[in-house]
């Protein structure tokens, strides 16, 4: 596959597009399979490199994994579960966080497990603490080695209640994955709950699960003896719609994306909405368009649900440098995911990153030596260049800088686009794009 993606820019994004299942609950729901007596049907899987990344762990693991003839389709069979060897788990190093999800099901299949040094997107430290947290709370026991972690349950592992520091996707998934099966009721206060993660836990229900999500981001688990196979359409992935909608806002276009739902999506169609973007909901998708006319700056502040997402915030920043007035955007998720800016400056952009926290209320990253915060100043027109995508979100918005620019760009590394956004030529061919690869 050619990595390189040569775009002549300027010209309005228009025409019909589909998301289907989305990338960060179908890698869960794949290692929800892990827990299962029964095969499981997975529908909406999206042709994204994740899901192969995924596939190859559950299948070192003994699961095994087909595609049916209907598009997007994969069967997962977890009878067979067993132990991986450590040199073949290894080879997938560095290039998910995914196989840390593997450890709760894992320890209760097997007694063991072993993960890798773990890889996902530069941006922040991105650590494994409230996991290895979590799994010692439940009684896990973990060994570091130098070539991972290996991890034992000696005595089983056992409900129990944890409050995490913040909450955080990884985690809650985590301890939902490990408590379905653990002895005894586990009680979860400050959990995440994303969309992708009541979808998760749609599926854990299906499979024979006791999960109430209460109110004050409480989740409470009640452990069950066996968990049997699951039937689900994944939710479809709302960070690639709002990409899309990003891409039609930069582009001065007019895109219809067929699988966009609502509900997730409010606090992106607030801002969308703020920005002077239109759109328009259906019972299959969401059309999202640029009317002509001036769009405003705002000041936004990046959140866990139902704030709006980080995911979301790549590509809305380059919306953004077409908006009359100064932006503050204020990423409180990650502490480095503005470092992609840089590449836009070179592009025409106007942003000022900071250290404070601007434009919203202190958070995590305040006190530290973070660039957080961006000030972006429009409307500046855009101009083709050569640049390199530093991450999965981060590409995407090149992607759409370059779309947006006149004249000509060089988008180099656009293998890690791939991670998260499937057939995406074709999609910017359905578009009217004008670009070559290679
Ligand atoms: N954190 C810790 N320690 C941990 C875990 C997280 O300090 O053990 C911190 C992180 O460093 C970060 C914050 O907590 O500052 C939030 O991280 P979280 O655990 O919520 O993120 P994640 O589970 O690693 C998932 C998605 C990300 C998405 C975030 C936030 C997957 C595979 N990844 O990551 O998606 O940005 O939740 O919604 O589900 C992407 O799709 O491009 C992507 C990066």
């Amino acid at each position: 596959m050619a990595n390189i993606l040569t775009v002549n820019g300027g010209s309005p994004l228009v025409g019909d597009i589909e998301v289907r299942g989305a990338k960060n609950l179908v890698s869960k729901a794949m290692v929800a399979a892990l827990l299962a007596e029964d095969r499981c049907r997975l529908r909406g899987v999206p042709e994204i490199s994740d899901v192969k990344i995924v596939s190859g762990l559950l299948e070192l693991h003994g699961v095994k994994i087909d595609s049916t003839d209907r598009d997007g389709e994969l069967l997962l069979d977890p009878t067979n579960v067993e132990q991986a060897h450590v040199a073949d788990i290894d080879a997938h190093a560095g290039t998910s966080r995914v196989p840390v999800l593997l450890c709760g099901p894992l320890l209760h299949r097997l007694g063991e497990a072993f993960i890798p040094d773990l890889g996902g997107c530069r941006i922040g430290d991105r650590p494994i603490n409230y996991h290895l947290d979590v799994l010692r709370e439940f009684g896990a026991d973990v060994q570091k080695r130098p070539e991972g972690l290996r991890l034992t349950a000696p005595n089983g592992l056992s409900g129990t209640r944890i409050k995490l520091p913040y909450p955080s996707v990884g985690a809650t998934e985590q301890v939902l994955l490990t408590a379905v099966r653990a002895k005894g009721v586990t009680e979860l206060r400050n959990a995440a709950v994303e969309p992708e993660i009541l979808d998760l836990i749609a599926i854990l229900q299906k499979m024979g699960a006791i999960i109430s999500v209460e109110t004050d981001r409480v989740i409470k688990i009640e452990g069950v003896d066996r968990l049997g196979g699951y039937d689900h359409l994944a939710i479809p992935d709302r960070i690639e719609a709002g990409s899309w909608a990003c891409a039609a806002l930069a582009t001065k276009g007019d895109i219809y994306v067929r699988g966009a739902q609502q509900q997730a999506m409010m606090p992106f169609l607030n801002v969308f909405r703020k920005i002077g973007g239109q759109f328009d909901i259906d019972d299959e998708g969401i059309r999202f368009w640029h009317t002509g006319d001036q769009l405003s700056s705002l000041v936004l502040e990046t959140d866990v649900h139902p704030g709006f997402m980080t995911d979301w915030q790549q590509p809305l920043v380059v919306a953004l440098t077409q908006t009359g007035g100064l932006s503050i955007v204020h990423e409180t998720v990650y502490e480095n995911r503005l470092g992609f800016t840089e590449a836009l400056g070179e592009m025409g952009a106007v942003i000022q990153l900071y250290r404070e926290c601007l434009g919203g209320s202190p958070c995590r990253f305040g006190r530290a030596n973070f660039l957080h915060s961006a000030v972006i100043s429009g409307p500046t027109p855009l101009k083709g260049a050569e640049i390199t995508v530093p991450d999965l979100r981060g590409g995407f918005s090149y992607l759409i800088a370059a779309l947006a620019a006149e004249g000509q760009s060089k988008v180099h590394g656009i293998e890690l686009i791939y991670r998260g956004y499937e057939r995406f030529s074709d999609k910017l061919d359905a578009l009217g794009a004008d670009y070559e690869v290679g």
